[in-house]
Formats: structure tokens, C-alpha cells, sequence
């Protein structure tokens, strides 16, 4: 195992009708003047902002409100949310909504106490130092970014979609109430349930040795949603399942599995390329790009393969063909996916075979990088190409 230092300190608040105490928290953590970031509908259709308003009211918080962040959030709103919270002196900003809102909330929370321009936290020319403190209410189990340091925008020069992270803009609080998952439609609960398994998945692919402790717990995660993936499909208002689910959704992204050990993150790059250029959901893009990740890193460490295979999708060790049993994990990984109702080839993707070269282009040389792609295995532009090509 590798030296680490895990600092996670973001206060859980979980269970039903727990979005009524929103208030109480920011009062709690610091917050006098508040900006309510949110979504397109949801969040109003279902009552969850007026609750959410109440509760402000209620703690004698007064706040201002900006809606309208889209899946794959985008730099133009973060910059107007920058320019909002200055001209009304907010100094907490308050996540309504999925990863995309989360997201977003982050970068205003560090642009606002930034002298330039917020894009170079995600360009990789600066790193966020301070930031106003950011609290969640989560409605869909997926992103993890309520426990995570994590942001991930895309900006509309270039759709550039780039990630940064700082314990500065970690969650001091987030809500969480499963029930809220209810409402989500079955293709947007298939999709939190792909990347929360792709988050573990790509901590599980490490060259670190002697991980047992972290093995085991994500694979206990990926048991877990493979048995509660289904039965949310099968039944939205199951709120055991839901709630099984958005813990794990947590647990697999904010690195608690993810310690002392390198970590893979080459499929969320290439995929990350597919939800910029098409605007298609992340999980989504996920279910595509993973298994053909993994069928072309697997010899890489086939042995790491055939122990999820064994150990989570209940396949039989083949000792003298292990590539056989690695294979059989991945075709069942593959399989899941598709009977969740996730896509599993650019078609139903909505990607075009004609775009790869461009997605190769701006995964592997835009915005600073430097023709290769590093994880679990380096990965160069024609490995990326031969990736694309799989999914096809
Ligand atoms: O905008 P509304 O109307 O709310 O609709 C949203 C959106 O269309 C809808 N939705 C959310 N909660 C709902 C609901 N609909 C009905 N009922 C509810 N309770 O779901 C759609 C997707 O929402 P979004 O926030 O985009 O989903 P998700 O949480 O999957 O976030 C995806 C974003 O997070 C990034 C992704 O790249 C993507 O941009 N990620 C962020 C990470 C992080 N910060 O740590 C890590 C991840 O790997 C990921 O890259
Ligand atoms: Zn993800």
C-alpha cells in the first residue's frame, strides 16, 4: 500500500424529509446570504426548491436563486453565477440538484474568491486555494460530487470538458434523501448506477500491490449495486434500494476505496469526450466506453481482471486460461449494463464513427495535454483511436 492522507470532512445528513433541515445547516456551517443553484425542472415540478426556500426562511437566511444548469454543465452560467453572488454579497452557495448543479455550485464557490478567470482551476494554470463554502441537497445517486473535492465543466470554446479538485470545495454538508431519487426517470437511475460502478471500477484498476483492504470494500460496493441496480429499475419507489444505492454512490467517489493506491480514470477521460461532443449522459457514455477500456488494457494485469470477475460477477477461475475468466467478468459487466437499459455501442449513443479522430484530437492534445492519456495503462492517440473504434 502507498502512503496517503484521506481528509474527508464533509457533515452526511441522510434519510427522509431530510431537505427541511437545509437552513438549520447553513446556519450551522456559516452562511448568511445564500445563492440556491439548481437545475432545468425537476427540482421545481417536485416542490423539493419551495421546501428547500422554507427551510432558509425559517432559519432567517435570506438568498438568491439561479436555475437552468444543464447535464454536463457549462463555464457561461458559472460565470454568471460569479458575477451573481459578488453583486449580492453571498458568502454560501447551496447545490440543489444532481453532479451537473454540484458541479457548478463548485466553480462558482471558487471562482467567486478568485482574482482571475475560474477556467484556470480546469485548465490546470491554478489550483483552488479557498473558495466559499458550498452545501448540498443530492436528487440523484451518481456523480458522488456531494462527498467529492471534484468539479467537472465543460467550456463551450472547444467543449472542453476538464476536472479539477481541492478540499476547498469539498461539501461542508450534504444532504441526502433517498426518497428524492424517486422521481428520477429509469434511464437517469441506469446512468448514476454505471458511474457510481465506474467510479469503483476505476479505483479497483491500480498497479499498487497488497490493496486487500480497499479490494474488499470495492468489491462489496459492486455486490451492492449489482443487487440494488435492478431492483430500482424494477421498482422506482423501492427507498431501501434507493438508499442503498445513493451510500454507495457516496462511498465509491469520495476516495475512502480510493486510498494508497494508484488509480486508473482512462475510461471517465475518454468518455468525458463522448458527453462534451454529444451532450449524452456521462453514465451513459460510460457503459459504452468501459468494457472496450477494459478488453484492450486486460492483459495488462489479467490476474486483477479474473479476481472481479470471480469475486463480483460469480464467474469460475479458469487457472490455466485466466484471460478466459477476465474476459467472462467483462462480457458479464457488459451485459448488466445493457439489461439496466444503458447503450452499449456509438449508435445508441448517439456517436458518430466519422467524430473519432476529433475526440482523439481533444482528448489527447487539448487544453495542455500531450498526446497521451495516463491511468492504469498509458494510453497513446493510436490506442485511443483502436478504443473509439471498439465501440463502434
Ligand atoms: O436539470 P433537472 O431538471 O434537475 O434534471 C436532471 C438532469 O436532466 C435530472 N434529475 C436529477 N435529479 C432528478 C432528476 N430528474 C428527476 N428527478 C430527480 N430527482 O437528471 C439529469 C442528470 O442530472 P446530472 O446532475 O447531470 O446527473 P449526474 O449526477 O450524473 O451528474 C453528471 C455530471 O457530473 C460529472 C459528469 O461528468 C457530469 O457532468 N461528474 C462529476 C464528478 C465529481 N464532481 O466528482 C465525478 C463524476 O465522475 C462525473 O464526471
Ligand atoms: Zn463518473
Amino acid at each position: 500500500m502507498d502512503n496517503f492522507t484521506f481528509y474527508s470532512p464533509t457533515f452526511f445528513v441522510f434519510g427522509k424529509d431530510t431537505e427541511n433541515e437545509a437552513g438549520q445547516y447553513v446556519k450551522q456551517f456559516g452562511g448568511s446570504k445564500v445563492l440556491i443553484h439548481y437545475g432545468g425542472q425537476s427540482a421545481k415540478k417536485s416542490g423539493l426548491l419551495d421546501r428547500v426556500g422554507a427551510s432558509l426562511d425559517a432559519a432567517g437566511i435570506p438568498y438568491v436563486s439561479l436555475g437552468g444548469v444543464k447535464p454536463n454543465p457549462r463555464s457561461g452560467l458559472v460565470y454568471e453565477g460569479i458575477d451573481l453572488c459578488r453583486k449580492e454579497g453571498v458568502d454560501f452557495v447551496l447545490a440543489v440538484g444532481g453532479g451537473s448543479v454540484i458541479d457548478s455550485a463548485k466553480a462558482i464557490a471558487a471562482g467567486v474568491q478568485y482574482d482571475g478567470d475560474f477556467w484556470d482551476f480546469y485548465s490546470g494554470k491554478a489550483h483552488i486555494a479557498r473558495a466559499l463554502p458550498v452545501g448540498t441537497v443530492l436528487t440523484i445517486a451518481a456523480a458522488g460530487s456531494e462527498g467529492s473535492p471534484d468539479s467537472v465543466i465543460t467550456k463551450e470554446e472547444g467543449m472542453f470538458k476538464r476536472g479539477t479538485g481541492s478540499n476547498a470545495i469539498r461539501p461542508r454538508f450534504s444532504i441526502l434523501n433517498p426518497a428524492l431519487t424517486q422521481t428520477l426517470p429509469a434511464y437517469q437511475s441506469a446512468a448514476g448506477i454505471t458511474d457510481i460502478m465506474a467510479h469503483l471500477y476505476e479505483r479497483y484498476l491500480t498497479n499498487t500491490k497488497e490493496v486487500e483492504v480497499t479490494d474488499r470494500m470495492i468489491e462489496a460496493l459492486l455486490l451492492t449495486m449489482k443487487h440494488e441496480g435492478p431492483r430500482v429499475i424494477a421498482d422506482p419507489n423501492n427507498y431501501d434500494a434507493r438508499a442503498n444505492i445513493m451510500w454507495a454512490g457516496m462511498m465509491a467517489h469520495n476516495n475512502s476505496c480510493g486510498v494508497g493506491r494508484s488509480q486508473d480514470w482512462n475510461s471517465h477521460n475518454i468518455e468525458h469526450e463522448l458527453s462534451a461532443l454529444y451532450d449524452c449522459a456521462h453514465g451513459a457514455g460510460l457503459a459504452v466506453t468501459m468494457p472496450a477500456v477494459f478488453k484492450y488494457v486486460m492483459n495488462h494485469d489479467v490476474m486483477r481482471f479474473a479476481k472481479v470477475a470471480v469475486r463480483v460477477w460469480g464467474c469460475q477461475m479458469d487457472f490455466d486460461h485466466p484471460e478466459v475468466t477476465a474476459l467472462e467478468g467483462i462480457e458479464a459487466f457488459r451485459r448488466f449494463l445493457i439489461d439496466l437499459g444503458m447503450p452499449s455501442n456509438f449508435a445508441e449513443l448517439g456517436a458518430k464513427e466519422e467524430d473519432i479522430p476529433k475526440l482523439v484530437e481533444v482528448l489527447c492534445h487539448g487544453d495542455g495535454r500531450t498526446g497521451s492519456i495516463s491511468g492504469f495503462v498509458e494510453l497513446s492517440e493510436e490506442d485511443c483511436t483502436k478504443i473509439y473504434q471498439m465501440m463502434v
